[in-house]
């Protein structure tokens, strides 16, 4: 890697925090394409400092620029502005706060700090006048938080949903395809890299939750924490129920769901959610394959805008990254400062079970008269209308099918634990929500 001899005139100087997977590609773009960067920015942007865990596990970085002691360097005078691609929230809040406070910019990547710190992040980059920014916090190199936040700021976006995670899109592709199962499809994707050694952020929703946490609070104008997302991750999805949905013309995906919710009395409220859904095979994110992200919005004036691309990887990530550092500078060149948080409409979290969603439950129950009735009047003892019906027989059983309307998914919920009591049926073979179809 080519370093940088003496600080140059003018330049913005930038203290680079974890040189791993996007933090090492970041200090290789920053120096290979240093000329294009400064012809785009205005200015020269120059690496200042590099802080790793381990500075002597990186020979390849230039080791007058390396240290360990992040702290010191994000608070030096040499320092206009900190990207951040280390990780997890502390000791790296304490770090960015301490940052924004002597009024250097931040670029992170870092989506579980920002989805329960972002305010306090916000509060002390205005307090400072330094800017924060975190493009590649959401879908990797896929620009959309910008558009969020700047090309749609005049629009009021309604529906924000999508495949946010490229570990558990690329394992349940892979089961779709392979018909296996869910531990041999991880064990597999663990194998080949897909899968992290520890998959359990993945796996069980917390880094989608996160993402969707940073989601509605743009779209919606409103702080909503990863505490605030209903999260249920890919380990209970089986054979069976990726079954249950080819034999409709569906396929499964764990999607991050963010809504504008607006109840009889038309009072406004957000809802954010991930979970496993059962979508149609022709919608546009059942084609979205592998580690692959691809996010839908819908926007009152826009109508449907959809985003896809590399959600993760080094590269793709450290584009995100540089088109964030190359904005900063560009503020820091006119004297100005990019968009600030946006939490004006302060709009109340709509909680799991009075959000209205759909059903598609799947039962094997006894072949005779009268059980339909009795599955049916369960439905209907809730509330919950029916959408559709299929039957097919099995034996001396059959297996049935009932795809419900939209209902506050507390009594989708109530219904199935009723129906699994009901002596006709014999077992509850999947239960999934629906969505990308009509209501
Ligand atoms: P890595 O684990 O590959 O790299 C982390 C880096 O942080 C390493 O260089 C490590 O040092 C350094 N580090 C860890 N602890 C400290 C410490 N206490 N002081 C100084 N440095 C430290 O992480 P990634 O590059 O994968 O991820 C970085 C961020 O980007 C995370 O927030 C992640 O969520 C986000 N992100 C990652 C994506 C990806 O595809 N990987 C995609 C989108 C976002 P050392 O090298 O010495 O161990
Ligand atoms: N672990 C994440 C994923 C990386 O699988 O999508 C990108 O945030």
């Amino acid at each position: 890697m080519n370093t940088v001899a003496a600080p140059q005139e003018g330049a913005i100087r930038v203290a680079l925090l974890g040189c791993g997977t996007v933090g090492g590609e970041v200090a290789r773009l920053l120096t290979e394409q240093a000329g294009e960067l400064a012809a785009r920015a205005g200015v020269p942007v120059e690496l200042a400092g590099i802080a790793v865990r381990r500075p002597d596990k990186h020979p390849e970085l230039p080791p007058e620029l390396l240290t360990a002691d992040a702290e010191k360097l994000v608070t030096s005078d040499e320092v206009d502005v900190v990207v951040e691609l280390v990780g997890g929230i502390e000791p790296v809040r304490g770090w960015l706060l301490a940052a924004l406070k002597a009024g250097k910019s931040v670029v992170t990547a870092n989506k579980a700090l920002l989805a329960e710190h972002s305010a306090d992040l916000f509060e002390a980059a205005d307090a400072a006048g330094a800017d924060l920014y975190f493009e590649a916090a959401v879908a990797g190199a896929i620009p959309l938080l910008r558009p969020l936040r700047e090309s749609l700021a005049g629009d009021r976006i309604t529906r924000v949903m999508g495949i946010v995670n490229g570990t558990t899109n690329y394992i349940l592709s892979a089961m779709d395809s392979s018909g296996a199962g869910y531990a041999e499809t991880l064990d597999e994707a663990s194998r080949l890299g897909y899968a992290e050694a520890d998959p359990t952020a993945d796996v069980d929703g917390y880094d989608a939750a996160s993402k969707a946490a940073i989601l509605a609070s743009l779209a919606f104008h409103t702080r909503v924490t990863a505490s605030d997302v209903h999260r249920e991750g890919i380990a209970d999805v089986t054979a069976a129920d990726l079954g249950a949905a080819r034999i409709l013309g569906r396929t499964v995906k764990l999607l991050a769901i963010c809504e504008r919710v607006t109840d009889d009395d038309g009072v406004e409220s957000v809802s954010a959610r991930v979970h496993p859904v059962m979508i149609p095979r022709s919608h546009q994110l059942a084609g979205v394959g592998g580690a692959f992200n691809a996010v839908y919005v819908e926007a009152d004036a826009a109508g449907e805008l959809m985003f896809y691309g590399q959600g993760a990887g080094g590269a793709p990530t450290a584009s995100a990254v540089l088109g964030d550092l190359v904005a900063v500078a560009r503020n820091r060149v006119v004297g100005g400062r990019g968009p600030r948080e946006s939490a004006h409409a302060a709009l109340p979290v709509r909680p799991m079970g009075q959000t209205p969603t759909r059903y598609h439950v799947s039962l094997s129950v006894a072949d005779r008269a009268g059980v339909l009735a009795q599955v049916a009047q369960a439905f209907a003892d809730h509330g919950v209308s029916i959408a559709a019906v299929r039957q097919s027989d099995v034996g001396d059983r059959a297996s049935l099918v009932v795809v419900t309307h939209q209902a506050p998914d507390a009594a989708l919920e109530s219904t199935v634990d009723e129906i699994s009591r009901l002596d006709v049926v014999h077992e509850v073979v999947s239960v999934m929500r629906v969505e990308g179809e009509d209501q």
